[in-house]
């Protein structure tokens, strides 16, 4: 008798797994209610705008800040910021989201794609260093999945070529290199995060730029922040403008009031998706068929999204959609569905706006033999063990996939 429920056995979770964690308290609906009935429901400057620009700059640990209405926004802005434009290249890996290398296309850029370390699935740095030329201006360097990159790589290459390092952090807010956040360290002049929708501080539609350069900071206001330009610069390049360039950028209070209460709290949340996702990784990566996604020494990971992969060796001859499928048919929540190979925008890339900026110099391809579970926050352990159980009774009864 077939005992996968594939085949028709028992499903091992028959109600579904409930994250224990809530984003949304009843305190923040208070808290948008008091907003909406006390203050203006859009702000240039000041306000709450500067309360949660002081806050995001306090948490990462910079000097400065700059808020978006997400971060494909700030993103643009930073690409802007650390020099992209029609006589330069960056680098970045295929393997992260579409909208890091429309944020150079968007600058009229170049971008060469780069290999991707398939153990860790953050950007090869030694292969980037291999391709970049006397025209490479910088790197996007995505920490995916909340995986810190090798930043100890990043900081040589950056001091040898006297590159820019624009971090992308959005799915890596509290992560950490050697104790320090990702986005405070010397060698990223810029880091973006997203808040958008269903981050690990999410507030449905926001972004925001952290930097310690007070130079950035006038450009990141001058792209992103019409209005702003030129009371709130710094320093002396822009201010004989009397506004910025027109991409206005700026975030709505309300998702501002959102973030400033989920940044007070995050910390439990940190530990909390810390210890889970430790937990159903290291038991999960144990089982005959299933391998952990690797972390460098100095690094400190959050877990946006929980990946797995399977070790091909031992699933010959099955797919990965079946294995996929009997996991769901166990009652294991699965999110295949996220699609970071920026090839797959290779369409866009021929559009006319675009033609000829992106230069494919990744001799890999997409990842096959990956699994995504969401980033759970706080389950029980009976729910962790039901989630693990569902792993080994897949890799054990694997015959039935044939
Ligand atoms: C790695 C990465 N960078 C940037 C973004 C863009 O952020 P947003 O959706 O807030 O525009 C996303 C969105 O999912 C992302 O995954």
């Amino acid at each position: 008798m077939n005992k996968l429920a594939i085949n028709g056995g028992e499903p091992i979770i028959k109600d579904g797994i409930i994250d224990l964690w809530q984003d949304i308290k009843n305190s923040d609906i208070e808290k948008i209610s008091d907003y909406l009935r006390k203050e203006p429901i859009s702000v240039i400057d000041g306000g709450i705008l500067k309360e949660f620009e002081e806050l995001f700059a306090k948490f990462i640990g910079t000097k400065y800040a700059v808020a978006y209405c997400n971060g494909t926004a700030a993103l643009h802005a930073a690409s802007f910021a650390c020099g992209a434009n029609n006589s330069s290249n960056f680098l970045l890996s295929e393997y992260s989201y579409h909208g890091t290398v429309n944020s150079l296309l968007e600058n009229s850029s170049k971008a060469y794609l780069c290999n991707y370390d398939e153990n860790t699935l953050d950007i090869d740095v030694d292969h980037a260093e291999k391709i970049l030329d006397n025209k490479t201006k910088g790197m996007i360097i995505t920490h995916c999945w909340g995986n810190p990159v090798d930043m100890d790589k990043i900081k040589r290459l950056k001091d040898k070529y006297n590159l820019k390092i624009i971090s992308d952090a959005s799915h890596a807010h509290g992560a950490r290199w050697n104790g320090k956040n990702i986005g405070s360290l010397d060698c990223e002049d810029i880091a973006c995060f997203s808040l958008g929708k269903n981050k690990l501080i999410s507030a449905g539609e926001l972004g925001i730029a952290v930097t310690n350069d007070s130079q950035l900071y006038d450009e990141l206001l001058f792209i992103g922040h019409p209005n702003r330009v030129p009371e709130a610069l710094i320093t002396d390049k822009y201010k004989s403008f009397i506004n910025g360039v027109g991409n206005k950028y700026r975030p709505h209070p309300l998702s501002m009031v959102l973030a400033i209460e989920q940044i007070k709290r995050y910390d439990v949340k940190r530990e909390f998706n810390i210890s889970t996702n430790k937990y159903l990784s290291e038991k999960i990566g144990k089982i005959a068929g299933f391998k952990n996604i690797e972390i460098y020494n100095k690094a400190e990971r959050v877990f946006w999204k929980l990946l797995i992969r399977l070790n091909d060796k031992y699933w010959e001859g099955i797919n990965i959609e079946k294995i996929v499928k009997a996991l769901e048919k166990e009652g294991v929540r699965l999110e295949q569905f996220h699609n970071y190979n920026v090839k797959a925008h290779e369409q866009i890339w021929k559009h006319d706006r675009y033609k000829g900026l992106v230069e494919n110099k990744s001799t890999m391809g997409e990842p096959k033999n990956i699994i995504i579970l969401p980033g759970y926050i706080q389950l029980t352990k009976q729910q962790m063990d039901l989630i693990i159980k569902c792993f080994e009774k897949v890799s054990y009864y694997k015959e039935e996939l044939y």
